[in-house]
């Protein structure tokens, strides 16, 4: 037997224990050791029935990614599960899997090969292959649809969402939910179904429909992917390879499955898709902060200003289970928030997200206050005020007074520096910035802003707080514009100056969601509102370099009043249902800069909008890396896939960066340098990597912990 693999006795019923910590994965040796164990309980007469179980936390999680990694980096490897499966269905004794946690992927597959299926009530079960740019590689695609039917395997093939343990039984996948103690409730279960028929799966075609049933599922399942899935390959081969199965053998399906698993794992989208996945979960490792740092134990938040971000945040804190003290400093603004609040709810209650008792509870948890009277109770204090340093200085200052010694205190500040708001506490090593975006309840991005003081036990705490919030933290240094916003001003800058050499606004939006986007960055200027960059353009246009290019006519729109969605107009115009049409105002002011400036007016292709984008991005993001203010090329992928809607197939600013070839991506940022000015400078990281050939996935610099 293998390492990873047990098999022990419980009577007459034989167990197999999967053993591969944390998500016991399908990693070499597991299949090997199903297999032997399988051929000893041929061998044992002794035995009548087996239970297939994962040790730990869950069943199996799948496949294990890194192979894949490995396979298409020609390092060797291969995934050997299909003939694993064909030996437990072939089993003349009954094999009962016991599905707790997750049965994930090839864990879901091999469930689906068992001859029965039992689950905790709480088990999820899904195929997420598809969010990893590929499609079930064991026989998924074959055997889901001969479980339940050939809706709901397109549905969950596609998708890659899991299911709840009672919908899969009502589908057909999951035979019987064990409550109470998994292990003995299925032994029982192997022990009924001893010497009882052993059905395979792979003969099970009752459920695979007529080809007039199923044209209309896969027609319409294919619609869907080309609207919500647009440029994916793998949702496509899922539903080619599930038509497979309606149409061949099953012999003949599995094979049609493995070209279509080939080729979607060689796609440049799924090589980028499985670096997201190990990228946002490489984001918990820091360095200097080890797994076993102590953490401050968080069980009551309190936060100051309850405006769109506070408000945002008590959300995603009560949602957690956290109670929440909001604080403003007049009854009206603390009713205007509680009021968004009470609405935001009202929309999820609506659109079947939450229940009404569950909105209610929530709500009960957030505790409205215009004192500071209760916050020596809090564990965490995280303050979103109005953008200004006095402002944020006044409100440390007092949170310093009133807060309990050990009590963490976070800004929100979007812009301001995270070291100059804790020097006015007598406990800098206790402040750490956490800058949510907005919406605070929605996006799953948080930056970590570390500042020079700010303590690892600090750090450790906020880390898993924001799992535990359902966030994403990435940890970065205490720059202007942190890492995200850093980037995100030239990238919105360089949409104006398209405009301004003879781009449309609904061109520029259009090349970008063309290529992937989730949003054109004119119309996310308009929805976030143009006065807000406006005014930070004012506060920091002292620390533009002399002679800069600027931008003219997001100004001059904002001086108009045009700040965007909220005003009915900016970049374009919006109708009372925030419908977008062209804004002439828009063509006219072009028009008139372009006589001012003499700017040359010119058609610019859709390629060039997307690279002048997309490398801007990638040059301030070679900076910040040098720098040191991020600690990792993914991390700075992850936040722009979770924070600024960029595509998950492309992997990221820096890994597209890196597939495109840097040397080709400083070759064109050295021609934009000298047509376009000083503004284009390449990064010092970018040449170097250009020069010498290398990436920057390979770069690795710091601790995410200088400071300007
Ligand atoms: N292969 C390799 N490593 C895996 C893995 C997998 N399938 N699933 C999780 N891990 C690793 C993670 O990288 C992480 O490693 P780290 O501690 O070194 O960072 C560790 O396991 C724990 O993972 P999480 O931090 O994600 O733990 P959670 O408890 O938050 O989540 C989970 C658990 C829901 C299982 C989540 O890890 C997950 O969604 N995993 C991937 C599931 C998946 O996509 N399965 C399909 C794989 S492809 C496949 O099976 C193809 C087949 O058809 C042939
Ligand atoms: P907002 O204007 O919606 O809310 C600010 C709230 O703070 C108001 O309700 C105000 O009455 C209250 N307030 C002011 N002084 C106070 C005090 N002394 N004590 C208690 N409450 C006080 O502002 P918003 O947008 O929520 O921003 C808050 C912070 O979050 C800012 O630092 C901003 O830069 C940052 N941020 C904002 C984002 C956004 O998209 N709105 C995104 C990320 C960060």
């Amino acid at each position: 037997m293998s390492e990873l693999v047990q098999l022990s006795k419980v009577g007459d019923v034989a167990v197999i224990t999967i053993n591969n910590p944390p998500v016991n994965a399908l990693s070499p040796g597991v299949p090997e050791g199903i297999e032997s164990a399988i051929a000893a309980i041929e061998k044992d007469p002794s035995v009548k029935a087996a239970v297939l179980i994962g040790g730990g936390r869950t069943f199996i999680a799948g496949a294990d990614i890194n192979m894949f990694v490995q396979i298409t980096s020609g390092k060797g490897g291969r995934i050997h599960l299909l003939p694993t499966l064909l030996k437990i269905e072939n089993c003349s004794k009954p094999v009962v899997v016991a599905i707790h946690g997750n049965a994930l992927g090839g864990g879901l597959e091999v469930a689906q090969a068992c001859h029965y299926r039992v689950a905790t009530p709480d088990a999820k079960v899904g195929q997420p292959e598809v969010n990893l740019g590929i499609i079930p590689g064991a026989g998924g695609t074959q055997r889901l649809p001969r479980l339940a039917g050939v809706a709901k395997a397109v549905e969950m093939c596609t998708n890659g969402k899991n299911i709840k343990a009672a919908e899969a039984v009502e589908a057909g996948i999951v035979d019987r939910l064990i409550e109470g103690d998994l292990l003995a409730g299925t032994v029982a279960f192997a022990r009924e179904m001893a010497g009882r028929p052993t059905p395979k799966t792979r003969e099970r075609n009752a459920k695979l429909g007529t080809p007039e049933a199923n044209a209309p599922i896969f027609a319409a399942a294919r619609d869907t992917v080309r609207k919500k899935q647009r440029g994916l390959p793998a949702p496509m081969a899922a539903i080619d390879a599930i038509e497979a199965a309606t149409k061949l053998p099953f012999e003949k399906g599995c094979e049609e499955e493995a070209r279509l698993f080939d080729k979607c794992l060689y796609s440049d989208e799924s090589k980028a898709l499985i670096h997201v996945f190990f990228a946002e979960r490489e984001v918990a490792k820091i360095p200097d902060v080890p797994k076993d740092t102590p953490v401050i134990p968080v069980n009551s938040v309190a936060i100051v200003g309850a405006g769109t971000m506070g408000g945002g945040i008590a959300m995603v804190c009560v949602n957690a289970g956290i109670p929440v003290l909001l604080k403003d400093t007049d009854q009206a603004a603390l009713d205007r928030g509680l009021a968004n609040i009470q609405k935001n709810y009202a929309t999820s209650v609506k659109r079947g997200r939450f229940t009404q008792e569950y909105m209610d509870e929530r709500m009960k948890m957030i505790k409205p206050t215009l004192s500071y009277g209760d916050f020596g109770g809090a564990d965490l204090v995280i303050e979103a005020v109005f953008e200004g340093m006095a402002l944020k200085k006044e409100v440390f200052a007092e949170l310093d007074r009133v807060c309990k010694r050990g009590a963490i205190l976070a800004s929100n500040t979007s812009t301001l520096n995270i070291d100059e708001i804790a020097a006015t506490t007598s406990r800098p090593e206790f402040v750490i910035g956490t800058h949510f975006f907005s919406p605070a309840n929605v996006m799953r991005l948080l930056e970590l802003v570390r500042g020079n003081k700010s303590s690892k036990e600090v750090i450790a705490t906020c880390m898993q707080l924001a799992k535990k919030i359902g966030k994403v933290a990435v940890l970065v240094g205490n720059c202007r514009g942190f890492v995200g916003n850093r980037m995100f001003l030239p990238y919105i800058r360089e949409a104006q100056f398209l405009v301004e050499e003879g781009a449309s606004p609904e061109a520029v939006d259009a090349a970008l969601t063309e290529w992937g986007m989730a949003m054109g960055p004119l119309a996310v200027g308009d929805l976030g509102g143009l006065d807000v960059s406006w005014r930070i353009r004012k506060e920091f246009r002292h620390l533009e370099k002399p002679g800069a290019r600027q931008p003219y006519v997001e100004d001059k729109l904002c001086e108009m009043g045009r700040f965007g969605q909220k005003t009915g107009s900016g970049w374009y115009k919006y109708d009372a249902e925030r419908r977008a049409t062209p804004n002439p105002e828009v063509a006219e002011l072009v028009k008139k800069w372009n006589a001012e400036s003499g700017i040359p007016q010119r058609q610019i292709s859709a390629q060039e909008i997307v690279e002048r984008e997309v490398y801007c991005l990638v040059n301030e993001g070679a900076r910040i890396l040098e720098e040191g203010y991020a600690l990792r090329a993914g991390d700075i992928d992850t936040i722009y896939l979770n924070g600024y809607g960029f595509p998950g197939f492309r992997g990221g600013p820096m890994w597209y960066a890196d597939t495109v070839g840097l040397k080709k991506v400083y070759d064109r940022v050295c021609e934009f340098h000298k047509l376009h000015g000083m503004l284009w400078e390449p990064a010092p990281l970018l040449k170097k990597l250009a020069e010498t050939g290398g990436k920057f996935a390979e770069f690795e610099r710091g601790a995410a912990q200088a400071t300007d």
